[in-house]
């Protein structure tokens, strides 16, 4: 067992939990543990929703500007307690369903959800109720009512086998105007702060550096230890492939990989921000890759995941990695005391295998700011519109001189074992007038550029006729003469 328990506030109070197995999920504590067995537990992966909870943190911790919502001093995000490893909570407050109501007062979330009939069963309420309140304390905070869609967005991470989502979307428009408690967030920030100054918890098997510099020298010393950052892959391994983690290194404390920063022409992204705030980043600069952010995961995976993760796992349909290598984006790689920059179109070579050196991590991402000269879309093609994972996914960048491609960068997911450029089709582009012509043979290009795989999520055809019409697509937004709008070019969604 441990010597040194770890810290965090919950039901209002901080509490020492010693924890034996690193990888045990917030969920099994608070089920089997703490008997607080509100969280359900449907599908144990991140995808259903039903264990939504609340983490709590200081909001000087958390990058600016951040979509966690900011109230009384903290910051919160919806996470899956499922994927979620109860070390990860030292130093933070964790809040479920059952610290919504105040006594027998009902949230407005709940009592909206009660009187909109927005549940059946009820297995997945709870994590509706969760993800309503944020939404709830999001716009009660900024004096704003949520729409429809925003609300759709919000609830993308929950599933409801059976009540289905006009009534909860109803209570969600409605919450505002009932009566209830807000969360139990007064003082919360003076207890989060004091827990700062408790020693370190001693969990076996994990540990939690809190500088750079620390990391870099474990990361050294142990270079078979496995980087957890969001766990919203590593999560399923314990849950789902019931892998042994024996050593964890936690990226989450280390303050500075949670910057997002503007340096020498470069959108600098640190290795534990969130994908809910990386993402935020890029479509602040680069507004033709909101539905790319909207559709990857839901929110809490959002919040938990990070978007130095999703190139990291190397995954062939990851949804990062083909916008950003289509941007020339670069990893600042560190071991020890030294750094390097790489290419991220370099990074991979060969199925989930990539060019990390023993001892080093991922510790940036940098995304040259292209400018308006440059044109960028990002698509992902998948069966459900929310929360999927890609059949396809592509990222292009495009830059005109008059009407000749001046240069043109066009990354796939989902079309090889790793995420990769076209070269033919560039080939074919670069240099031409931007006209039919043009694009009909790059488009015979690209069907040499690859050579994808059937398997469950598409068939090869598919993939090789959908990567040529997102081609087409990417002309007929951009061409010199009538590009059509988005507006125009919704019917070939
Ligand atoms: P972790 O799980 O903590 O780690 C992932 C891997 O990266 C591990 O091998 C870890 O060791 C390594 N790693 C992490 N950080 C570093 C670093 N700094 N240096 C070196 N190695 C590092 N992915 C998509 O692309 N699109 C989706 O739509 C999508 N939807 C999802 C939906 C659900 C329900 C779930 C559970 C996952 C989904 N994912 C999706 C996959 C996952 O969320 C992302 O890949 C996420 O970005 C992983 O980041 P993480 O911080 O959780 O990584
Ligand atoms: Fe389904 Fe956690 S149990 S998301
Ligand atoms: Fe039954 Fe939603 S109420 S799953």
């Amino acid at each position: 067992m441990t010597e040194n328990p770890i810290r965090f506030v919950f039901r209002g109070r901080p509490i020492e939990v010693p924890v034996g197995d690193a990888t045990r999920s917030v969920l099994q504590w608070l089920r089997e543990d703490a008997q607080a067995c509100g969280s359900k537990e449907g599908c144990a992966e991140g995808d259903c929703g039903a264990c939504t909870v609340i983490v709590a943190e200081l909001e000087e911790e958390v990058p600016e500007p951040s979509r966690a919502v900011r109230v009384a001093g903290v910051a919160l995000r919806p996470v899956n307690a499922c994927i979620r490893f109860l070390p990860t909570l030292h130093g933070k407050a964790l809040l479920t369903v059952e610290d919504l109501a105040a006594g027998d007062e009902l949230h407005p979330a709940q009592r909206a959800l009660v009187e909109h009939h927005g549940s059946q069963c009820g297995f997945c309420t709870p994590g509706f109720a969760v993800s309503l309140a944020v939404c709830h304390e999001r716009h009660a905070e900024a004096s704003t009512r949520p729409t429809r869609d925003e609300l759709a967005d919000e609830l993308a991470g929950n599933l409801c086998r059976c009540t289905g989502y006009r009534p909860i979307l109803d209570a969600g428009l409605a919450m505002d105007t009932l009566p209830g408690p807000r969360l139990p967030l007064q003082g919360l920030a003076d207890q989060l702060r004091a827990l700062h100054a408790a020693p370190a918890p001693a969990v076996p098997g994990f540990r939690t550096p809190r500088t750079l510099a620390e990391l870099a020298a474990l990361r050294n010393q142990q270079p078979e230890a496995t980087l957890l950052a969001g766990a919203t892959d590593i999560g399923l391994w314990v849950n789902k492939q019931f892998r042994a983690l024996p050593q964890l290194i936690y990226l989450g404390d280390v303050a500075e990989l949670r910057a997002i920063s503007e340096d020498d022409g470069q959108l600098r992204i640190g290795a534990a921000v969130t994908l809910e705030d990386g993402w935020a980043a890029l479509v602040r600069r680069w507004p033709a890759l909101a539905e790319m952010h909207r559709r990857f995961a839901g929110p809490p995976v959002r919040h938990a995941g990070t978007l130095v993760g999703n190139l990291a796992n190397g995954s062939p349909i990851g949804d990062t990695a083909p916008v950003l290598i289509s941007f020339g984006a670069t990893l600042t790689l560190r071991r020890g005391e030294t750094t390097r920059e790489m290419p991220l179109q370099n990074f991979y070579v060969d199925y989930m295998k990539n060019r990390l050196e023993p001892g080093e991590f991922i510790e940036a991402v940098r995304v040259p700011l292209l400018d308006e000269r440059w044109q960028v879309q990002a698509h992902k093609l998948s069966k459900r519109f929310d929360c999927d994972i890609s059949a396809l996914s592509a990222g292009f960048a495009l830059r005109l001189e008059g009407e000749l491609v001046a240069d043109a960068r066009l990354a796939f997911g989902g079309m090889a074992a790793i995420v990769k450029r076209a070269p033919g089709a560039e080939a074919a582009l670069v240099g031409q007038p931007w006209n039919e012509a043009t694009l009909r043979q790059a488009q015979q290009a690209l069907a040499s550029d690859f050579k994808p795989l059937t398997d469950l999520r598409a068939s090869a055809a598919y993939r090789e006729q959908a990567a040529s019409a997102l081609l087409e697509r990417l002309w007929l937004a951009t061409r010199p003469q009538h590009p059509l709008s988005p507006h125009q070019l919704r019917v070939f969604a």
